[in-house]
């Protein structure tokens, strides 16, 4: 017989990216299978963002076109989950506007899936979602990871953080951390399983174990992860500025498996308007770090999260923008407009920026942003890099890809007499620069057949 089909489309962040990955766990467990497309599946996920509007509203677009699907086969169970659901006003917007939602679950309970979804079978529209777990965190969940040589390791979840502009804390819950023993047994067990490179995962890495018992923090973590045999690169995302403690940085510098690139989002380069953001650092505390960070680790490749158009943003607020990205070079940068999101502080301050206006700015920021992606780039024309090998590319099997430690993509060609594993470490010869990507070469003590 053949088994019935599930299709999970996710919507933003890493965060939920490995959410969907325990989801596709728990349903392998039930007997179900991975379909490649919505068609084929008897059960359908969504899991949502509501970060910024768009992302909403793409959602809503998604399950408009889905309405055909349901109609066609009135037994296939569609299932919202993720960060949106969280929000009251998106719960009843669903349960009234689209009554061929099946199930909806929330960020705190997606171990409930089994069970809510015998109800479902059994006829019932279950919406259940909470405000906090309060059972704690979940540990030995199921997991499908898609790639061989990467896993995604969440440390901690939820964020104190309270970021004026920011729906995460309303729809995450408080930080809770993960005790360092049960982060160590799954690494390890990823380890014995092949895997060599991970990226540890929270809204604010830097404040781990702020709330354990254990005395730990980020850093020791780092170090006892680096510990772990068949490990040989560590990531981890996302870092708040105020909490980048000057023993994280010793850290990324003294553990030769933390990879040199910091992803250090700064929001603004004005510090008027990182107040009225309530990030607690200001543009020169910003720099300062940044100075730190480049003293000890001289190639870290630093990228970062912009926002324009923040309520009350001027001109001149934009510009000190524009120079401090000018002043730090990032290798590369996320850029955003603002989106006012219901229950933030930041929707309810005056002198909202003309959507025209944002616009022009996103788009003058990028520019400047590229610029600089590709300067950096160019700058490793000629020089060779170790690259972690990832796979064939995405536009075509002969090309394989792969990430060097500061994680720049770059392609590259096999000579026929050579087979690579994901995973595997590589040297290459950057002979070619986009803003991008970067093409390298073999070089000639890798030739083996
Ligand atoms: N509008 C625009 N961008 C936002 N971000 C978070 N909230 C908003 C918002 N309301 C951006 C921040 C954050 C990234 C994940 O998303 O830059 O770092
Ligand atoms: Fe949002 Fe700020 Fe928390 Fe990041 S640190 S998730 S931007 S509130």
């Amino acid at each position: 017989m053949h088994r019935k089909l599930y299709y999970i489309q996710t919507f933003g962040c890493q965060m939920n990216d490995h959410d969907s990955q325990v989801l596709a766990g728990m349903l392998e467990e039930l007997g179900y299978a991975q379909a490649n497309a919505p068609e084929e599946a008897s059960i359908i996920l969504l899991n949502t963002c509501c970060v910024r509007g768009n992302a909403e509203n793409r959602l809503y677009g998604h399950l408009g076109n889905l309405k055909p699907l349901k109609e066609a086969n009135p037994g296939l169970i569609l299932g919202v989950c993720g960060c949106m659901v969280q929000q009251a006003s998106e719960r009843e917007k669903l349960e009234n506007e689209y009554p061929y939602v099946d199930l909806v679950i929330g960020t705190h309970n997606i171990h409930r899936l089994p069970v809510l979804l015998s109800m479902v079978m059994q006829g019932q529209r279950v919406f259940e979602v909470w405000d906090e777990n309060k059972e704690g965190i979940p540990e030995d969940l199921p997991i499908l990871r898609p790639e061989s040589h990467h896993a995604l390791v969440t440390i901690m979840y939820g964020c104190n953080n309270f970021c004026s502009y920011c729906i995460v804390p309303h729809v995450r819950g408080r930080e809770r951390s993960r005790k360092p023993e049960d982060i160590l047994r799954e690494i390890r067990n990823l380890a014995d399983a092949g895997v060599s490179e991970i990226t540890l995962l929270g809204q604010n890495v830097n404040s781990y174990g702020k709330d354990l018992e254990a005395d730990i923090d980020f850093s020791r973590l780092l170090a006892m992860v680096n510990e772990v045999p068949g490990i040989k690169r560590i990531r981890f995302t996302t870092s708040h500025p105020k909490d980048l403690s000057p023993s994280l940085i010793q850290a990324m510098k003294n553990l030769e498996k933390v990879c040199e690139h910091l992803h250090l989002p700064v929001q603004s380069g004005s510090t008027r308007i990182l107040q009225k953001m309530n990030r607690k650092y200001t543009r020169e505390d910003y720099l300062n770090l940044v100075r730190s960070l480049r003293e000890a680790i001289p190639d870290i490749a630093l990228t970062t999260d912009i926002i324009v158009g923040f309520p009350g943003e001027t001109e001149e607020d934009f510009l000190d923008t524009v120079s401090l990205v000018r002043e730090v070079g990032y290798d590369g940068a996320f850029t955003f407009i603002y989106s006012p999101r219901i229950g933030t502080a930041a929707a309810s301050y005056p002198d909202h920026v003309p959507e025209e206006e944002k616009k022009d700015r996103l788009y003058r920021l990028n520019e400047v942003v590229n610029a600089f992606a590709y300067e950096a780039n160019k700058q490793l024309l000629g020089s060779i890099q170790e690259i972690l090998v990832e796979g064939p590319s995405e536009k075509s099997a002969a090309i394989y890809q792969g990430r060097t430690g500061s994680n720049k993509l770059v392609h590259f060609e096999l000579p026929a007499t050579m087979t690579v594993k994901p995973g595997q470490e590589l040297s290459l010869r950057i002979v070619e620069a986009k803003t991008w990507t970067l093409t390298g070469e073999v070089v000639e003590k890798d030739f083996k057949s």
